[in-house]
């Protein structure tokens, strides 16, 4: 099946990031947002997303194109395929789905980009629950190629074969899930790091903005090109990684019996915004973030220049 027409459910953060990236691939794109002032907002995040789009080479197209942005989900009639976004709360997804079929045809892909919920309860209330999945991207979706597939209980198989098609049109990198499990894959991965990275100031063992400068300067520098379990095959030097784990493996295991988990407090809280608050200084979170991205544009270019 050929998608052509894209609708963006929620046009949040996410929402506006995949939108962008569906008009850079051509497709037309209607975006239904309940938001007040929503039109212009996904307007201005286009059309500054759009020379990363053009720099990445996923668009050909000098003028931002704009989607159909609107308050009614009646305006998603014609679609073909279908981005949910809304709010991460299971009750408001399953009414987002029923509102949904109630419009969209019975075989249209509702693939929602939930960072926390299973697409088996996401579909459980669904009068065709076969062609609902989770489909995860890391923020934000047109600059990070990750999406993370996952099939709930009666998701019909050809609906992830459909999505992947569907992602890969999109030049992103689709990875297939093979059991729900809560935070789906990099969420989990995420989370592991983030849990001892909390843990490490609760503990007063660094500051945050020593703990990000440890990660930034340090095994994120590869994990941009590399999983851990590549990066522990070159750590295995000539032996590879049956070496690094046969030589190294137990003191992994010893510091595994060793990480932590400190309970969000609010004292904690406090103290993890003002180290973020220290880390940045003065500079905007705009600025930030359009550091970050025009960043994120090289690095793309660069692993695709060294074949990663
Ligand atoms: N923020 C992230 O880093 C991130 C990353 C990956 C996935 N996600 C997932 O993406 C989804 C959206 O998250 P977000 O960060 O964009 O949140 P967000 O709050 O920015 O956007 C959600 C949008 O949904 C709209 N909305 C509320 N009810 C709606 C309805 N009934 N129909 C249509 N739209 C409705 C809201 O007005 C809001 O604009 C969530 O499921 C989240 O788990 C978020």
């Amino acid at each position: 099946m050929t998608v052509t027409h894209v609708g963006v459910l929620g046009g949040g953060l996410i929402g506006m990031s995949w939108a962008s990236l569906f008009l850079a691939r051509g497709l037309k794109v209607t975006v239904v947002e309940p938001r007040e002032g929503a039109e212009a907002e996904v307007t201005a995040f286009v059309a500054a997303a759009w020379p990363h789009l053009r720099a990445l080479g996923l668009t050909q197209a000098e003028a931002p194109r704009q989607p159909e942005v609107s308050n009614d989900i009646n305006v998603l009639a014609d679609v073909d395929f279908v981005q949910e976004n809304g709010p991460d709360r299971i009750a408001i997804k399953q009414d987002i789905v029923a509102a949904l079929e109630a419009v969209i045809g019975t075989d249209v892909v509702i693939a929602s980009s939930t960072s926390s919920l299973m697409a088996s309860d996401i579909q459980a209330k669904a009068v065709h629950p076969e062609r609902i999945l989770v489909a995860h991207p890391m923020n934000p979706p047109h600059l990070v190629p990750m999406v993370e597939l996952v099939a709930g209980r009666l998701t019909a198989p050809d609906t992830v074969d459909h999505a992947e098609a569907f992602y890969l049109a999109m030049e992103r990198v689709p990875i297939r899930v093979k059991k729900e499990v809560p935070g789906h894959l990099a969420n989990r991965l995420t989370a592991a790091l983030y849990r001892e990275a909390v843990h490490m100031v609760a503990e007063g063992i660094a500051d945050v903005g020593d703990i990000d400068k440890a990660i930034a300067a340090g095994p994120g520098m590869r994990w941009a090109l590399m999983g851990p379990h590549l990066i522990y095959h070159l750590g295995g030097g000539a032996g590879g990684y049956r070496h690094y784990l046969d030589h190294l493996g137990p003191t992994q295991e010893a510091r595994w019996a060793e990480l932590g988990q400190s309970p969000l407090t609010e004292g904690l809280k406090a103290q993890l915004v003002a180290g973020v608050d220290a880390e940045i200084g003065d500079e905007s979170t705009e600025a930030l973030s359009e550091r970050r991205d025009a960043a994120l544009v090289a690095l793309a270019g660069l692993k695709r220049q060294h074949g990663f």
